[in-house]
């Protein structure tokens, strides 16, 4: 990368990660870098015992009391579909289940739930968001029904970052006795999440966001309320292993082994990854959410007050950057999104994400499909300075 690159795109990625990340990486690729197994030599328990470090790490972060249920996963995308197809998967055999989602939810969600549909092996309601870009819980409890299985929604809007309230929709969720899978892609490291106070069942997250871990890393915590199918046969939560194969310790059951985590976790694990998560969840432990999160609201607000009110732009959502996680998106009308991309790219050496971000549901919604929008993300590590560059690049575009 060009040594000027200025980076806004840290929703879809943070960058840089912090400080200890690439070091530990390195020193456990060089040193330590054993196959994980309970049942090997010394290095292949050492490796075990670190990913054990990490999970519990993982677990107070998130107020989660049973760390062996902190399964590993390759992003938020291989988590949530851990998560949805290991509940809903065989939901045309059982019977017709019906699931709640919402308008806000990237494909990773959208795309499975809506195949599931399109079998007829789920029944789909998608709850939209009002103008400022917040789902209304009442909503949700609107369209519960006697078969209501599960309720996936998001912490925070990728597109627009804002927060939604997600506590109020996990009491529903309790008080109706469906599951809540909360995917707190864009809020895991930079906001509260606690699968208790939120009543989340199954939480998914990836690492390389806030978390501040690399690419290849995430997790799906498993709440108690969801045993593994081989446990029980006719409990409406039980969870299938997605991926199956060697664990590491048990090899001789025919199918996948009951207990947590190595029932969902089958195959070699991301081991470099996920010591540099656990380096990156130190680094935001130490940091402490709300001084991040702060950081990147007073950036988001300063390009809100900027364009809001300015005939040359649309920006969506919540004016109250206090609503949102660092996030904003915005149009300079009469340009496509793509081409203020490349030029922020190409003359300012400015890094954004233009398009649909991976969410039709919500550009829809918007008014902005097919051609999206352009979203401006700032991280743990971006300055003031940089967003003034930001400001007077896209003033300098809008002529
Ligand atoms: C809200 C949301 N959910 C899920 C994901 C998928 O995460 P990953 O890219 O790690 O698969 C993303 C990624 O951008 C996201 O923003």
């Amino acid at each position: 990368m060009s040594e000027a690159m200025i980076y806004f795109d840290n929703a879809a990625t943070s960058f840089p990660k912090a400080p200890g990340v690439n070091e530990a990486m390195v020193k456990f690729l060089s040193e330590d870098a054993a196959n994980p197994g309970r049942a090997g030599h010394r290095m292949a328990v050492a490796a075990e015992q670190m990913l054990d470090g990490v999970r519990l790490k993982l677990s107070r972060l998130f107020e989660a009391d049973r760390h062996e249920r902190m399964v590993f996963a390759l992003n938020g995308t291989d988590a949530l579909n851990m998560a949805i197809k290991g509940i809903l998967g065989d939901g045309g055999a059982r019977g017709s289940a019906h699931v709640i989602t919402t308008d806000l939810e990237h494909n990773s969600v959208s795309r499975p739930l809506q195949a599931m549909a399109d079998r007829k092996t789920i029944e789909l309601t998608r709850i939209t968001f009002d103008d400022d870009g917040f789902i209304d819980p009442e909503d949700v409890r609107k369209a519960i029904q006697p078969n209501t299985r599960m309720i996936v929604m998001t912490h925070a809007s990728n597109v627009l970052g804002t927060i939604q309230d997600v506590t109020a929709v996990g009491a529903i969720a309790r008080e109706h006795d469906v599951l809540f899978c909360l995917d707190a892609a864009q809020t895991a490291g930079v906001l509260p999440v606690s699968v208790k106070t939120m009543n989340v069942d199954l939480l998914a997250f990836p690492g390389h966001k806030s978390l501040l871990g690399p690419t290849g890393t995430g997790a799906l915590y498993v709440g108690e309320r969801c045993p593994a199918s081989s446990l029980v046969v006719d409990d409406a939560a039980r969870l299938n292993p997605w991926r199956e194969g060697g664990t590491g310790g048990d090899s001789s059951t025919p199918t996948q082994p009951a207990e947590f985590p190595h029932y969902l976790e089958g195959g070699t694990p991301n081991t470099v990854g996920i010591v540099g998560l656990g380096a990156g969840v130190d680094y935001v432990n130490n940091q402490g959410l709300g001084a991040t999160l702060e950081h990147e609201q007073q950036m988001v607000q300063k390009l809100i007050d900027r364009f809001a009110d300015d005939d040359r732009f649309t920006v969506y959502g919540t004016r109250d950057a206090k609503r949102r996680v660092g996030t904003v998106s915005l149009n300079i009308n009469g340009f496509d999104a793509p081409d203020v991309g490349s030029i922020l790219d190409d003359s300012f050496g400015i890094a954004v994400r233009p398009g649909l971000h991976c969410a039709p549901y919500t550009h829809r919604r918007l008014g902005t499909f097919p051609d999206g929008a352009v979203r401006v993300s700032p991280g743990a590590f971006n300055t003031t300075e940089q967003i003034d560059q930001v400001v007077d690049a896209l003033d300098q575009i809008a002529g």
